[in-house]
């Protein structure tokens, strides 16, 4: 049997980013020849920051375009907004109902984000954000999730919600593994190249975005910080810039890391930057354009959507039927 995985990513960006693509999306794409694979945009999970509706709108849409143009093909993998699945947040009441209040606190995401934005203004959403995440997997019965290092602790209070289900009412659920994602690089940001290129950057000079123009990715590769040396050599420590635009032509060309280094003895920066800046437009460039593509025919994209919600739903709708069997709940006659 081929074994099912299941991840989600959230629209609350205009375009995914090189460190999300080579870190994660790239394998949802791989995974999806290997498994019978769901992807969610986990748009429900965006409400619990303050919302503009024109814009979550347009990043829905981006997003979505954005994971057919990379490659996940709607006849292999369920491609689907949560949404449109309204098993997500029923069974996330469930999950509500059995987690522990100081569980739940313990949550170092919440943690973080409270304290970032204050007890005032954080909301409850944001507090039971694991739950609707439990759901979002254990719906559909997965045996793997591919997720980054920082989910790990979501997946865990997934694994324990399930197991405490099924010991309560009877084994209704499937306990997922984590399939924590080992990304072929980590990708550092092109302006402080000792963080990580992260969407919440303050500046989006060193974040190079899928959606980004060619012209704007070149300028933003050019430009990168470098040391005073000359050689293109690895050396996280002492070339931290040098390293990471290695780590990116490597994780993008497939080729080692010694043999890009091979090319470049007795040449400058300038060349290398120039080159990296090639293969990283040549293989951003295609994604833009088919982004852009899906992007201008809304009714094509959604009827995509449409289906995939509808698949996910038939699989949703059968488990919370027998989470709700089990715990006793009526059936409507
Ligand atoms: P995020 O939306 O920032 O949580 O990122 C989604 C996924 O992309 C994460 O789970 C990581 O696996 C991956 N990712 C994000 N940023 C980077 C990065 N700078 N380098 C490598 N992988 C990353
Ligand atoms: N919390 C995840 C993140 O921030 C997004 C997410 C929501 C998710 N539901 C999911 C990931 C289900 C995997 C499976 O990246």
């Amino acid at each position: 049997m081929v074994k099912r995985v299941l991840s989600g990513i959230q629209p609350t960006h205009d375009s995914f980013h090189l460190g999300n693509y080579l870190g994660a999306l790239q394998q949802w794409v791989e995974l999806q020849s290997t498994h019978d694979a769901y992807y969610c945009i986990v748009d429900l999970h965006a409400l619990t920051v303050e919302v503009d509706p024109a814009l979550l709108r347009k990043r829905i849409l981006a997003s979505a375009a954005q994971l057919l143009a990379i490659g996940i093909n709607p006849e292999k993998s369920t491609l689907f907004i949560q949404s449109h699945v309204p098993a997500h947040n029923q069974l996330g009441w469930v999950f509500e109902c059995i987690t522990g209040f100081g569980e739940a606190n313990r949550m170092t995401q919440f943690k973080d984000k409270s304290q970032k934005s204050g007890a005032d203004r954080t909301v409850v959403g944001l507090f039971t954000y694991p739950m609707l995440q439990a759901a979002d997997i254990l719906l559909y019965q997965p045996e793997l999730v591919p997720v980054g290092e920082d989910q790990r602790q979501h997946i865990e209070l997934t694994r324990d919600l399930a197991q405490r289900f099924n010991s309560s009412y009877g084994e209704v659920f499937t306990v997922p593994g984590a399939h924590i994602l080992k990304s072929k690089a980590k990708i550092m940001d092109l302006q402080e190249p000792t963080s990580k290129m992260s969407k919440s950057a303050t500046s989006l000079a060193g974040v190079i975005e899928l959606l980004d123009t060619p012209e704007a990715n070149i300028k933003k590769i050019k430009s990168a910080v470098t040391d005073t040396g000359r050689e293109v050599t690895f050396d996280e420590e002492q070339k931290a810039g040098i390293s990471n635009l290695l780590s990116i032509f490597a994780a993008i060309t497939g080729r080692s890391i010694p043999s890009i280094e091979a090319d470049y003895v007795g040449k400058g920066y300038g060349d290398f930057k120039k080159d990296v800046a090639e293969v990283v437009t040549d293989s951003l460039k295609p994604i833009r354009e088919a982004a852009l593509t899906y992007l201008k025919d809304e009714g094509a994209l959604l009827e995509i959507l449409r289906v995939g919600a509808e698949r996910a739903d038939a699989v949703a709708s059968q488990t919370l039927a027998d989470v709700y069997q089990a715990l006793g709940l009526l059936p409507r006659a």
